[in-house]
């Protein structure tokens, strides 16, 4: 118990936070009630063995989503990595440690939280997603998260940001505010990769987290 609130204060240390609000005793999301039928299965079926783009020719695995289909939060990246690439599942690598922490750090478990991204195939050399690539998996994001009915997405990085808000805006301008998104609000803030290119953006970061936090908490979403 104290190793665990020692490693959260360290990793709160390491995120440059300075003041502590009131922790949320013994917070869990609330269970299962809060959106429509999974059918999660369905729409990985309904994706199938795709070739419906050209990264499929260079994809080890499809990278479809991992996590609870009932989340009240969740994340969109930007496209699997090489571990991700190689082990079929999202945020694995460094990032998706890092993306990991940064979950615990608003008392929720990686597996309460559903984790997709923009591209389901992992570009070459991690290039950026091409706008053709975007539009033809674009469509398996918004049934996920149609799916899934989550309160919050916090799209993580420029390029779920600008895909799933339709802007060219920057990240830098659009982070950190809520902005209804169907039924749900959404969050940009920045990439856990770039994080670890750019340590001191960790504050702003953590800033975010803690409005996703309040606002789950508002909407009854920690019980
Ligand atoms: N970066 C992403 O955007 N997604 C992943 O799944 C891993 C790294
Ligand atoms: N550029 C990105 O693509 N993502 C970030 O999070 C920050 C800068």
């Amino acid at each position: 118990m104290f190793k665990e609130i020692e490693q959260q204060l360290s990793f709160y240390l390491e995120l440059g936070v300075t003041h502590l609000n009131v922790p949320l005793q013994g917070a869990a999301p609330c269970a299962g009630t809060c959106g429509p039928a999974a059918t999660l299965e369905e729409i990985r079926h309904e994706l199938g063995d795709c070739s419906r783009c050209k990264l499929c020719h260079t994809r080890t695995h499809i990278v479809f989503g991992e996590g609870n289909p009932k989340a009240e939060l969740m994340f969109v990246g930007e496209a699997p990595g090489a571990d991700e690439d190689a082990q079929g599942l999202p945020f694995v690598g460094r990032a998706g440690q890092l993306l990991t922490r940064i979950i615990e750090a608003i008392d929720l478990k990686r597996e309460q939280v559903y984790i997709a991204n923009v591209l389901k195939c992992r570009p070459p050399n991690n290039r950026d997603p091409a706008p053709d690539e975007i539009e033809m998996c674009r469509p398996f994001l918004l049934k996920q998260i149609e799916s899934i009915g989550p309160k919050i997405i916090v799209a993580l990085g420029k390029h779920a940001a600008q895909t799933l808000l339709g802007t060219p805006r920057p990240i830098s301008s659009l982070r950190g505010k809520f902005t209804p998104f169907g039924n749900q609000l959404l969050l940009p803030t920045f990439h856990p990769s770039y994080l670890l290119r750019n340590p001191s953006a960790k504050r702003e970061v953590w800033e975010d987290m803690k409005k996703v936090r309040d606002k789950l908490k508002e909407l009854g979403c920690y019980s």
